[in-house]
């Protein structure tokens, strides 16, 4: 695999209880080595080894019978000893519970305010493309295409904050036969389009009349297939008639990028022209394609049994959206060598995608021993009728009017949670700003993405649960601790110095386990992109906060309100838990304000 785990807990236990089984059972170099955390019950340890069970099962299908107990405690004959655990337990049928030692965790906790929370470092960080958002030119970018764009986003983060080198790729919809209508009413509509740039307001009426036309009129018809033809081999009138329309569209998209700081790189399925032309010469030459009804089709799997095939060229000649993605998937992997690349889409682009990755594969573009190639397909976002999400009167929703009203329910909420008005003009505007979208990303991200989901502003701005606006209002709490005690960012480096992070209460231990933990997150995060599994362990944190500070003063009062006794080293937890937060918050989408 690609990541080194060593730098996690979970991955040095595996990597020890590995070396044990593989010892103690050398005559199964295939038994498994599972460990998990053991949850709630703290006689159970933090960490469990589950391995004994199989094991035992397979000694007994190569006729010896050996009882999990004993396969456990041959397993824990051969563990190497190690300043990570502090004790072992073989319980129940064979379950080998695994504590922590509270000065190794100490150790490893006590680094991060010199060196900040270092993400795992990755053995071979390998060139990752992930290809998200990819809106159409001319059509409404809407609520699945804001899913791509956050899921998208959120998974470049965390990669990029694992040290893959990644590319962010817009695939937008900028090709095909619509734009023959579009350049020929734009014809129409501005003869002299060529001099100055046609005022189009809203491209998609513009669309919609165009598209009146070419339904009702033979003669438009004709015009907008001649404009296809003109541009796809470049002409150079339509290829500036056309770009005018992209531009339109382009600062729209842009608007919603800006404002909810997202950064990609356009490269829509125009750029791929020439290349689907080149493939399909190859194609063709190596007697791959099959000719069917004037079409050109693709075959993954042999016809039959319900298998279908990929269009590769139409019957008029003109190319495909299947044709683009070859394209782009070849030019990928050998052009920009990408060893990962990441499709972000609705899920009912999912069988378009399986047959992408077995053509490439066919093909000889993709090797699945050195190419990983994913497609994360989203459920659809659904009203809170839970029908298809819609405006009252049936239009789907714009983006840009979501985002409006993202940002006016965000300062409804904040100024009934600060009725006191301690919040200054700017605090509370970057506060709005910081819960309207962070609630809109938080809501998407939380949910696992294969499930459809309820848009419902009352839902994200709840201030209990797993939403963004109690985890963002937790973390101002957090950061307000170390404040109201006056202690200044440079204050808490100068005391890491001088203190230790306080391990020594039950609360407070617990806690530390937990922020123990965000390294294995990560990396099996980056297995699996699962990121409502990083919302969840969020949460968690936040919890074991509220659980240690519950029960632990980190700074005691008198009567009169003066601060009586510091205790430094709970101060020096709670900044650590605000370090590990913002991290979270940081790859998540999210912009935490220290007041709100
Ligand atoms: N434009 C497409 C859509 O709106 C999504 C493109 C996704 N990327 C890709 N390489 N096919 O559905």
């Amino acid at each position: 695999s690609e990541c080194t785990e060593m730098e996690s807990i979970h991955g040095l236990l595996i990597s020890l209880f590995g070396t044990a089984v593989k010892s103690a059972f050398p005559n199964l170099p295939d038994a498994p080595v599972v460990i998990t955390l053991s949850g709630n019950n703290v006689k159970f340890g933090d960490y469990q080894c589950n391995s004994a069970m199989p094991i035992s099962n397979m000694l007994k299908q190569s006729g010896t019978k050996v009882a999990p107990r004993d396969v456990a405690n041959e397993i824990l004959k051969h563990l190497p000893s190690h300043q990570l655990i502090e004790k072992l337990d073989v319980a129940g049928p064979g379950f080998i519970n695994i504590f922590l030692n509270r000065t190794y965790g100490l150790s490893r906790l006590s680094t991060i305010f010199s060196h900040g929370v270092q993400p795992p470092k990755l053995e071979h960080p390998i060139k990752t493309i992930v290809d998200f958002s990819s809106p159409n030119i001319a059509k409404e970018m809407h609520v699945g295409h804001l899913r791509s764009t956050i899921i998208g986003d959120s998974i470049a983060r965390l990669l990029e904050y694992l040290g893959y080198p990644v590319l962010r790729l817009n695939h937008v919809g900028d090709w095909g036969t619509q734009f023959g209508m579009l350049i020929a009413h734009l014809k129409d509509k501005f003869p002299d389009y060529l001099e100055k740039s046609p005022p189009i307001e809203d491209l998609q009426a513009f669309y919609k009349e165009a598209k009146v036309q070419f339904d009702n009129d033979e003669e438009f018809k004709k015009r907008a297939y001649a404009s296809v033809v003109q541009l796809q081999s470049f002409e150079k009138d339509h290829v500036k008639a056309w770009k005018m329309i992209c531009d339109v569209s382009r600062k729209e998209f842009q608007k919603i990028y800006d404002r909810l700081g997202i950064n990609l790189q356009e490269r829509g399925e125009s750029f791929y022209q020439k290349h689907m032309e080149e493939i399909v010469k190859e194609l063709d030459s190596k007697g791959y394609l099959e000719e069917d009804e004037g079409r050109k089709i693709l075959w993954a799997d042999a016809p039959g049994n319900g298998s279908i095939p990929m269009t590769i060229v139409k019957s008029d000649g003109g190319f495909t959206y299947d044709t683009s993605d070859v394209a782009a998937i070849k030019h990928r992997i050998e052009q920009e060598k990408a060893n990962w690349i990441i499709y972000v889409t609705d899920a009912g682009q999912a069988t378009h995608f399986q047959l992408l990755f077995k053509c490439a594969e066919k093909i000889g573009i993709v090797d699945r021993k050195k190419h990983r190639l994913d497609h994360v397909g989203f459920g659809v976002v659904l009203g809170e009728d839970k029908k298809k999400f819609k405006t009252r009167s049936g239009d789907t929703v714009r983006l840009v009017d979501l985002l409006d009203e993202g940002l006016r329910r965000a300062l409804e909420k904040l100024e009934e949670k600060d009725r006191h008005k301690v919040l200054t003009k700017e605090e509370l505007e970057k506060a709005q700003t910081s819960v309207a979208y962070g609630c809109i990303k938080y809501a998407d991200l939380s949910h696992s993405y294969n499930h459809e989901y309820v848009f419902s502003f009352d839902k994200m701005l709840e201030d209990k649960g797993n939403t963004a606006v109690y985890l963002l209002y937790a973390y101002t709490r957090i950061k307000s601790i170390a404040r109201n005690a006056n202690f200044t960012a440079e204050g808490i480096k100068e005391m890491s110095k001088e203190h230790s992070i306080s391990l020594d209460h039950e609360k407070e231990w617990k806690l530390g386990k937990v922020l123990l933990r965000f390294p294995e997150v990560l990396l099996k995060i980056a297995k699996d992109l699962y990121l409502h599994c990083l919302c969840e362990y969020l949460y968690e944190v936040s919890t074991a906060f509220t659980e240690f500070y519950d029960s632990c003063y980190c700074i005691e009062k008198d009567s009169s309100g003066d601060i009586v006794k510091i205790n430094h080293g709970r101060i020096l937890l709670s900044e650590a838990t605000a370090l590990v937060m913002e991290k979270c918050f940081h790859i998540l989408g999210l912009n935490p304000v220290e007041k709100m």
